[in-house]
């Protein structure tokens, strides 16, 4: 029998590939993600779409600078989109790669469709170009300058072919007002029929000065130009030309950032109409994520980073919190502060503690079976009646994509349950036929109430909610459960709980910030591995800050190159363990000149206080950098020993003066 279920197809932008992932691409995916949950929980087939935007002037200078074809230099930066995305769970139904002979076949077929319906003609581009960087300027530093490199810029006159946009002006307005939903949110509907109205020029599609595109068939040198290309991903994703074939075209929902509203709601649906083909039903574009009130950006050096949260606090709250703080569709502020306020109050003093609490007076009172409710009284009914309430409440929340209203109803219900057992005090309760009677019906309340407060908040905090549902002794699995099916009163009693894992361990807020600061700032200058790799025995790699050993038959290097390495003799003045770094230790080193602060990754092999006093051999001319947050000013050299490279610290047999050189 055919699968009968609704299609639902959504897709996230696909990210360029100059970068790697931070909190900003990870908000749009984790929201895409929660709503393929959702719409799975109400018994729909999704496919969700991500996808590695690979082409342009961007790649080609990168691959340049990485010394390695571009092919190669995408191919590993889409496996590290790819990888992190699975890493946090949440990855893509299909990844779509603009490198992807589907993809370009794609893009192929609809400049076709669009050429032969007439909306592409061939004519001349005349910009300011850079013919150092071998790109066009859109926006020229004053003077005329190249914002890269900032030499002078020429007016360069090139043949492209233009996409004929300026017809679409009236077809664009119609198409908005008959679709009144297509923009959200309201907002910035307003601002792109603004745009719309004011009039659109023709576009240009092709160029001929870059070489890493996909080329127009039969137009050599012409390849498409980023938006042409990246656009059409999400068809190519789902079956491009034979799209029909697989039935998810067109796509539900496209979520975007406010930064690319205008290409998905002026230039897709009209390359979609000069191609005659079914144009979307939604567009979204939601608000940035700031930090101090500034957009993230790799050369602000200001990037939050997914992984070391997600290492301290979990996905669940991290997931949590994108979409709890911010209203969607408005920009927000990110901040660690806030993050972990958020993990303790909610997560662990809300929902895990309920958790916690429900099964520890279960299993004292009941054996560990759900308990059979008894008589009823106003106060139970009130808390049935909320949470049922609740139900409607928290899934048109989803359904409008307003997460944080969703998940506030559902938590306030966490409240009224604390407030519940803080005033019913089961625990007070004495062994009476009556009161046990009482504690049956306040448990099984507590306990119902508690599941469905896990099956609504499941979208957002899949794993943990799993756990919860485990506990509570429920078969299948939550995330099957269907929300439709969803109400008050079907939890059974006498079902056995299951195991109560730890869900949200409360942490303590200085020392988590402390430390995903200190696994970020690793994570944005990798450290080589904090002990050396293995190498021939007889070699002394440096156990600090560089450590990395010279491979066996590496270049040979001549003594000027050997000089420009500036060792000393120093002396340890003292030593200590840095928190969360199991493998490092933070050491004062007097260097003849001054004291300097040096990490050395032999925390596993020394112990701090023996080392006070000692000499050792420091590379004192290395740039400083921060490990794990603690800055380190130079490097202490080692022997790499034995198969697992223990560090051996290199020394002297007789006195030696703090200061003296090494040569
Ligand atoms: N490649 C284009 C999109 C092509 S789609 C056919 C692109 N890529 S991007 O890597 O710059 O990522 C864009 C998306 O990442 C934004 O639109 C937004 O969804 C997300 N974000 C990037 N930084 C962000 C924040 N600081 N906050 C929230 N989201 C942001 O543009």
């Amino acid at each position: 029998m055919p699968d009968q279920k609704p299609k639902f197809y959504l897709t996230t932008p696909i990210y360029y590939t100059n970068g790697l992932p931070h909190i900003g691409h990870t908000y749009t995916t984790v929201v895409a993600d929660t709503i393929r949950r959702y719409k799975r929980m109400r018994g729909y087939d999704v496919v969700m779409t991500t996808g590695t935007d690979e082409h342009g002037v961007n790649v080609e200078r990168a691959a340049q600078k990485a010394g390695i074809p571009e092919s190669e230099f995408v191919a590993n930066m889409a496996e590290a989109w790819r990888k992190l995305w699975d890493e946090l769970g949440i990855p893509a139904d299909e990844f779509i790669r603009t490198t992807d002979l589907k993809h370009v076949r794609t893009v192929q077929w609809l400049f076709r469709l669009c050429r032969e319906n007439g909306y592409v003609y061939k004519g001349h581009y005349t910009g300011l170009y850079c013919i150092y960087d071998n790109a066009f300027v859109n926006e020229p530093k004053p003077g005329n300058l190249c914002p890269d490199c900032e030499r002078p810029l020429e007016t360069l006159t090139e043949e492209n072919y233009f996409f004929k946009l300026s017809a679409f002006q009236k077809p664009l307005l119609d198409f908005y007002k008959k679709n009144p939903d297509f923009i959200q949110p309201e907002s910035r509907k307003n601002e792109i029929i603004s745009f719309v109205e004011g009039g659109l020029k023709d576009l240009s599609i092709t160029r001929t000065t870059i070489r890493w595109g996909i080329p127009v068939p039969g137009e050599e040198p012409h390849v498409f130009y980023v938006w042409f290309d990246a656009l059409t991903s999400y068809l190519s994703a789902v079956g491009g030309p034979e799209y029909e074939k697989r039935g998810y075209w067109p796509a539900d929902l496209h979520l975007v950032g406010k930064d690319i509203i205008r290409f998905h709601a002026v230039y897709w649906p009209a390359f979609l109409m000069a191609a005659m083909l079914p144009i979307p039903k939604q567009i979204w574009a939601h608000g940035w994520f700031l930090m101090d009130a500034a957009k993230m950006s790799k050369s602000k050096g200001n990037v939050v980073l997914p992984r070391p949260i997600v290492n301290m606090v979990g996905m669940d709250a991290l997931r949590y919190f994108l979409l709890r703080e911010v209203v969607f569709g408005q920009d927000g502020n990110f901040s660690y502060d806030a993050l972990v306020t958020r993990y303790n109050s909610d997560l662990a003093n809300g929902l895990g503690n309920l958790a916690s609490r429900t099964a520890t007076l279960i299993e004292k009172n009941f054996a560990g079976k759900i308990p059979k409710p008894a008589a009823l009284l106003p106060q139970d009914e009130a808390l049935a009646k909320d949470t049922q309430n609740a139900i409607g409440e928290v899934l048109e929340r989803y359904e409008k994509l307003e997460f944080g209203r969703a998940l506030e109803a559902n938590w306030s219900v966490v409240a009224a349950a604390d407030k519940y057992l803080t005033s019913e005090k089961p625990w007070a309760l004495s062994a009476s036929e009556a009161d046990q009677a009482r504690k049956a019906t306040i448990l099984w309340t507590t306990a119902e109430l508690l599941r469905i407060v896990t099956v609504l908040a499941h979208p957002v905090l899949p794993d943990s909610t799993a756990k919860v549902w485990t506990l509570l002794g429920q078969s299948g699995t939550v995330a099957a459960f269907g929300l439709d099916g969803l109400r008050w009163g079907q939890l059974a009693p006498g079902t056995a709980l299951g195991k109560l894992q730890p869900l949200f361990p409360r942490v303590d807020k200085t020392e988590a910030i402390e430390r995903i600061e200190a696994m970020t700032e690793e994570e944005r200058n990798p450290a080589p591995a904090a002990t050396p790799a293995p190498a021939p025995a007889a070699s002394a790699p440096a156990a600090g800050a560089a450590a990395a050993a010279a491979p066996a038959g590496t270049a040979q290097i001549g003594i000027d190159d050997f000089t420009k390495v500036e060792m000393r003799v120093g002396e340890v003045k003292t030593a200590e363990r840095i928190a969360g770094a199991d493998k490092l230790l933070k050491l004062t080193v007097d260097i003849g000149t001054e004291i300097r602060q040096i990490c050395a990754g032999i925390a596993q092999f020394y112990e701090p206080e023996k080392l006070v006093g000692r000499k050792v051999v420091v590379v004192a001319n290395l740039a400083p950098r921060k490990l794990r947050g603690v800055e380190s000013n130079g490097m202490i050299v080692a022997a790499s020993v034995g198969p697992d490279g223990r560090p051996v610290l290199a020394g002297f047999h007789e006195e030696v003066e703090v200061g003296a050189r090494l040569k």
